[in-house]
């Protein structure tokens, strides 16, 4: 005989939970709560790594949208072929061998939905259970969530000053077994703002080379130097070992949805397999957008502002740490990017702080999410990114109130 219906209550608490996949369990429901507590009202944000609305050059695309439609509207509003646009291709193409001297084929450029696509196409193309991923302790939460959602082993290799510890590298290659990927983000990273130093790059890449583990390279932050400068990408140094995957979210707008990827001909086509049946095509209307965008020089005259802005961000940031903070903390100092990672006392629990600090009016992301091993409780994630100088500023002076338990 068949048993009796559920009552609604138990189908939505208990028995559509039951029917969750196993990969659903590593999900992100404790950051959604903590971030959901940065959106309260009167909450000075350091919370996402949002880029700054005043960044958005409204008006061009105003006006760049107004003329595709009136062009091309059939191609604008169409499916497009899942490798991308040709022209956006190109567009991708002719910016990688620009910033990064190297030439490449627009045929070799895949354009994704955003920098995390080109992540899960490469969980889904490389990761079986149980597989070893290495990463960077701390790293971006977003990878570590695509790796672990594929059910990997995801593990960290520290980082210092000068971006991920290759001698530590070295020792995790030669023990256990061999990982099938490491995940570096070279230029001001997140969540940390640091970089790996030029002179570790060609060492790493090597490491990699000898012992058959595919890097994947994220660039997210690269054109964020505050000066303008830039350190020899990985995939420059070893196209055959090295994806490179980027995103125009940071640079151009996250609301269109757009990264790519470049890499070994092998890895991009397989990944292309798996586009087909995750979103199939990324968005004409955003590629066709961002190509006019790029080929008519609005990004690099844009990027140039948005350099600035940022610089006086973090500089507002930084010296209201020097400011507030009480003894016993310490900071990175960004050359570019969104982040300043804040390391306190070992006795501090950064997420025990997130109520407190929301009440006061501020928010910040805790630490111990962007590592994959228990490190990072006493660890502070601050992006300046989206809030004004003002708001950094009494951000900063809330920040020390609540650090010296005045709350
Ligand atoms: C290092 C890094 N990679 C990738 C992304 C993904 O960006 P999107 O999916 O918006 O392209 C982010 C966004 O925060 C990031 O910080």
């Amino acid at each position: 005989m068949p048993s009796a219906p559920a009552e609604t209550g138990t189908l939505l608490s208990t028995v559509w939970p039951e029917l969750f996949a196993r990969r659903s369990a590593r999900g992100g429901d404790e950051l959604t709560a903590i971030l959901s507590l940065a959106d309260a009202k009167d909450v000075i944000t350091f919370s996402g790594g949002f880029p700054a609305p005043e960044t958005f050059p409204v008006d061009v695309f105003t006006e760049l949208i107004a003329k595709l439609l009136a062009e091309d509207a059939s191609r604008a509003l169409q499916y497009s072929p899942t490798e991308g646009l040709e022209p956006a291709r190109a567009a991708v193409a002719g910016l990688i061998e620009a910033k990064q001297g190297v030439a490449i084929d627009a045929a070799d450029v895949l354009v994704t939905s955003g920098g995390i696509e080109a992540l899960q196409l490469l969980a889904k193309t490389f990761l079986d259970p149980g597989d070893r991923v290495l990463v960077e302790g701390p790293s971006y939460l977003g990878a570590i969530m695509a790796f672990a959602g594929f059910e990997a082993d995801v593990e960290s290799v520290s980082i210092d000053d000068g971006g991920l510890e290759v001698d530590e590298l070295a020792e995790a290659l030669r023990n256990g077994r061999r990982p099938k990927l490491l995940y570096v983000i070279p230029d001001h990273q997140n969540p940390t703002g640091l970089s790996l130093a030029a002179d570790r790059r060609a060492d790493l890449v090597e490491m990699c080379r000898r012992h058959g583990v595919l890097i994947i390279e994220d660039v997210a932050y690269r054109d964020l130097a505050f000066d303008g400068s830039t350190s020899p990408s990985l995939w420059s140094l070893g196209p055959d070992v090295v994806v490179q995957i980027g995103t125009f979210s940071k640079i151009f707008a996250p609301g269109v949805r757009l990264g790519w990827a470049v890499g070994p001909q092998s890895v991009v086509a397989a990944m292309t397999a798996a586009k087909q049946n995750t979103d199939q095509c990324s968005g004409a209307l955003g590629q066709m957008l961002m190509t006019r965008f790029v080929t008519e020089g609005h990004l690099e005259r844009n990027l140039v502002t948005a350099r600035e802005l940022y610089a006086g961000r973090a500089a507002t940031m930084l010296s209201g740490l020097e400011e507030h903070m009480p003894a016993g903390y310490s900071w990175t100092r960004p050359r570019g990017g969104f982040f300043v990672w804040l390391t306190g006392p070992a006795d501090v629990d950064a997420r025990a702080l997130v109520a407190p600090a929301a009440r006061l009016g501020v928010a910040y992301v805790p630490g111990s999410p962007f590592h994959t091993d228990g490190r990072g409780h006493n660890c502070f994630r601050l992006a300046y990114s989206r809030a004004t100088e003002d708001e950094i500023a009494e951000g900063a002076r809330r920040l020390g109130t609540v650090l010296r338990g005045n709350y």
